[in-house]
């Protein structure tokens, strides 16, 4: 059944949600925080570290010392009720017979979905869900589309002139935006699974898309070069990058780029490129991809409504003309141009980040 949520329990799954945010390189898995709570205080704090690694309710439960009895246990996703790498944490939850569990989402996985809440139920623990419900979803967005569409969590992320350019004709656009915006795109890679560009940036910028200029690990790189002609010279190669090219494009140069340190996917058909590539990058366990390509591959994208956010950093410059980030998109009626919602502006350093969901993002 679900509760009106109280004020104390607000409170404590809000200080799970800060927990669980900790969780930046648990995909797959979803980034679950657990807060153990009992005689008007805290006595147990988790989170989900790490894919392999112990789930945020045994984190919390070893953070209280072990007794959690008639205690009250907040977690930002149902426990899980099957054994994977780790076994259930309802049964280990049921066995410590706490008062109540509250989840904030039950799991969409379909191995859990109500599973772990009814092993709870069936134990005699309270069970209460839907507090922070909203939050808690946009905390896992990633892993919520992967269960539900079977793609990641898709953000465009674009760097731009006043007048929406991202290059000059020539192609020359380093650099548009300054240190500061550059800093913080560095700290948005490590939030991401895998960065994902085209082979025009490969060829006019030669970038080597790692994170350099913030905490956290660099992400799995991914292109797309529907025919080998990335130069095997390139900079994204150095420590691996994953090439989704089309099935008959030539064995050679895939030989030779596969010995600069690609791995080749050839996706059968030309026309599902896009939606192929990210079944098969959620294939690998990736909950979030950060788009960060010229105006071809940002183009396709925003047409074929896959992306779900936007980052767009803006900077005080009026290229004229040159390269728009989404030019060559069309749209035949102003009412089908794609909207962006809840946008928050954020200055960093000179230029502007304007961040949103796109409107055609399927709801979470
Ligand atoms: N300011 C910024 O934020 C930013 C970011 C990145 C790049 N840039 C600039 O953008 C310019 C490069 O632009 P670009 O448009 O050539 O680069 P791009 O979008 O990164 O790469 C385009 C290439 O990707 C390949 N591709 C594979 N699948 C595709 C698909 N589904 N849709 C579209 N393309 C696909 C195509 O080559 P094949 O047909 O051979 O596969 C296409 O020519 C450079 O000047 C670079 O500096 C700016």
């Amino acid at each position: 059944m679900k509760l009106a949520a109280n004020r104390t329990d607000e409170f404590y799954m809000r200080c799970a949600l800060e927990l669980a945010a900790n969780g930046r390189e648990c995909s797959p898995n979803p980034r679950v925080g657990c807060v153990i709570a009992r005689g008007g205080g805290i006595i147990g704090r988790g989170w989900h570290k790490k894919c392999g690694g112990p789930h945020a309710e045994v984190e919390a439960l070893r953070d209280a010392g072990g007794d959690i009895e008639g205690a009250d246990v907040y977690v930002t996703l149902e426990p899980c009720s099957h054994y994977g790498r780790t076994p259930p944490c309802a049964d280990m939850l049921a066995e410590r017979r706490p008062k109540r569990v509250i989840a904030a989402l039950t799991d969409p996985n379909p191995k859990v979905a109500g599973r772990g809440l009814k092993k709870l139920r069936n134990a005699g623990i309270e069970v209460e869900t839907g507090v922070l419900e909203e939050e808690c979803r946009w905390m896992n967005r990633g892993f919520l589309r992967r269960m539900a569409l079977g793609r990641p969590w898709v953000t465009l992320k674009v760097a731009a002139s006043l007048d929406g350019m991202v290059a000059l004709p020539n192609g020359e656009s380093r650099w548009i935006t300054g240190a500061e915006a550059r800093k913080r795109t560095h700290g948005m890679r490590a939030e991401n699974d895998a960065l994902l560009t085209g082979v025009g940036t490969v060829v006019a910028d030669d970038p080597r898309m790692t994170v350099r200029d913030a905490p956290g690990r660099s992400p799995v790189r991914a292109l797309l070069d529907r025919t080998l002609r990335t130069p095997p010279t390139a900079k994204i190669l150095d420590g691996g990058a994953v090439i989704f090219t089309l099935a008959d494009a030539s064995q050679e140069r895939g030989e030779a780029l596969e010995s600069a340190g690609a791995s080749i996917v050839r996706v059968a058909s030309g026309e599902d490129f896009l939606p192929e590539v990210l079944k098969e990058l959620c294939g690998r366990g990736v909950n979030y991809l950060m788009v960060e390509a010229g105006p071809a591959v940002a183009s396709s994208f925003i047409k074929e409504k896959l992306c779900d956010e936007l980052a767009l950093f803006i900077a005080p410059k009026i290229i004229g003309n040159g390269k728009s980030f989404a030019g060559l998109a069309e749209f035949a009626k102003i009412e089908d141009a794609p909207r962006v919602k809840d946008v928050k502006y954020t200055k960093c350093g000179d230029d502007l980040l304007i961040r949103g969901v796109f409107e055609c993002s399927p709801d979470l």
